[in-house]
């Protein structure tokens, strides 16, 4: 049995998190969240005090951070040369930073093949919803089931602000369109929605409705 694989793309705030994880978990899947893996990175470099910049030391040093990715719907966790960051890679440093090391190709090219591993090791027992801006693209263009999820400014805005503490509708609102400025326009493997992705409008819909719409593609699909 080959096993299944759910390529979950979309801009941040799109609802793609919380929506991945109840899929998963609603399947019996494992769940890979790949910007946790290059905001874990991006923790590295500012940890390491490189200049983000200095695309050529990012380059240089990418292949340095030891990543243990979780896969597990309730509980992903990621850990840094041992140590766990799940905490500290959701900071406003990290946010602030991420689209920068992102962008760097030695980056991505590693990260790509270390999500390539994870994704292969999951399809024996099942398969593993997988959520990012480049999964339909490039990470998993054959996957049976791509979605591409968008949300209005506003929306996107308000439901970042109820997640993160001191902060404010309209600051959200700006940080959420500079960074998807930067994942959208960058060179190498932009935010983009794969030709053969369903796109879903997650603006009026609640998480619920957002998983069902999402199981009942994978059952039309597969
Ligand atoms: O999904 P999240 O907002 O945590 O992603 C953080 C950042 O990681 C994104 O803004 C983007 O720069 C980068 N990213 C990416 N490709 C992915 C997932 C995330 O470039 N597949």
């Amino acid at each position: 049995m080959s096993g299944l694989v759910v390529a979950m793309d979309g801009p941040s705030g799109s609802g793609k998190s919380s929506a991945s994880r109840g899929v998963a978990r609603a399947l019996g899947l494992r769940y890979l969240d790949t910007g946790a893996m290059y905001r874990a990175v991006t923790w590295w470099m500012l940890q390491r005090g490189v200049d983000l910049a200095d695309a050529a030391t990012i380059a240089a040093r990418a292949g340095e951070p030891a990543l243990t990715v979780g896969t597990d719907p309730d509980s992903p966790g990621i850990a840094v040369d041992g140590a766990d960051v799940s905490g500290p890679i959701r900071g406003s440093e990290v946010t602030g930073a991420v689209s920068a090391v992102s962008a760097v190709p030695e980056v991505r090219r590693r990260l790509v093949d270390l999500q390539r591993e994870i994704i292969a090791a999951a399809l024996p027992s099942g398969g593993i919803v997988v959520e990012g801006r480049d999964i339909g693209t490039v990470v998993a263009p054959d996957a049976p089931v791509k979605v591409y999820l968008t949300a209005s400014a506003e929306a996107r805005a308000v439901r970042r602000t109820a997640e993160l503490a001191g902060t404010t509708v309209e600051a959200q609102r700006a940080a959420m369109a500079r960074r998807d400025a930067l994942d959208s326009t960058r060179t190498i493997d932009p935010l983009a929605k794969a030709a053969d992705a369903v796109e879903l409008d997650t603006t009026p819909l609640d998480l619920d409705e957002v998983i069902a719409e999402v199981l009942r593609l994978v059952k039309e699909r597969t």
